[in-house]
């Protein structure tokens, strides 16, 4: 006797053609987060959320920040960090770039004498403004602040990474108050995450520079 089959019997072309559908779909997620990923190398900008547009980002404008007392005109988009500048385009890489989105200090510069997270302020709003990064703190002949020169001396840094950011914050707590007790250098630090933990070394160099400075 012939046999039948149902309607829903197995089909193996349908299984192949299943696995095959979803093997575009997977392959299509993995090339647009490479397409996304590249498009934030390229931009410099780490969050896709910019609410400017694609369009809004390419074109250049000529301004004039003044950095460590020198006017510098550069060429800057409009969505480019100032820590983006100064590495990058001023070659002013003592500002070193951590988290890149405002959480480490390792990016703090000066601003018109506040300590800001360079990696949060757009450079275009920056015209006519006096940056200090920390390529700018020490004398006009090359000398060391007295908080670089007392970091040397405590053996403050360990990997280093998070010092400049350090040495900007402590240097604008100095200038604002020159004799602070131990628990205002605390929190005048306390934007500077170290992941080396090398937080008591660093209050203990300010702490000394204090007076000096
Ligand atoms: S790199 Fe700017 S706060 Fe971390
Ligand atoms: S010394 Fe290494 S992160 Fe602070």
């Amino acid at each position: 006797m012939q046999k039948k089959f149902s309607s829903d019997r197995f089909d193996p072309l349908s299984t192949v053609r299943d696995a095959l559908s979803r093997r575009h779909f997977i392959k299509g997620v993995i090339a647009a987060g490479t397409v996304a990923g590249a498009a934030g190398l390229v931009t410099g900008c780490s969050d896709s959320s910019d609410s400017s547009g694609g369009a809004a980002g390419s074109v250049e404008r000529l301004i004039t920040v003044n950095v460590n007392g020198k006017a510098r005109p550069v060429d800057v988009m409009p969505n480019e960090t100032l820590a983006h500048t100064l590495r990058n385009k001023l070659g002013l890489t003592g500002t070193k770039i951590g988290c890149d989105r405002g959480s480490c200090g390792a990016c703090t510069v000066m601003i018109d004498g506040v300590t800001n997270n360079s990696c949060s302020v757009l450079t275009h709003t920056l015209r006519g403004a006096n940056v200090i990064t920390v390529e700018g703190v020490g004398g006009a002949n090359g000398e060391l602040h007295p908080i670089q020169q007392a970091m040397i001396e405590e053996l403050a840094p360990q990997c280093g990474f998070c010092t400049p950011g350090q040495v900007v914050s402590g240097v604008s707590l100095l200038q604002r108050n020159p004799n602070p007790t131990r628990e205002e250098v605390r929190y005048a630090l306390a934007g500077n995450l170290c992941r080396c933990g090398a937080y008591n070394n660093y209050v203990d160099a300010i702490v000394k520079a204090a007076g000096s400075a």
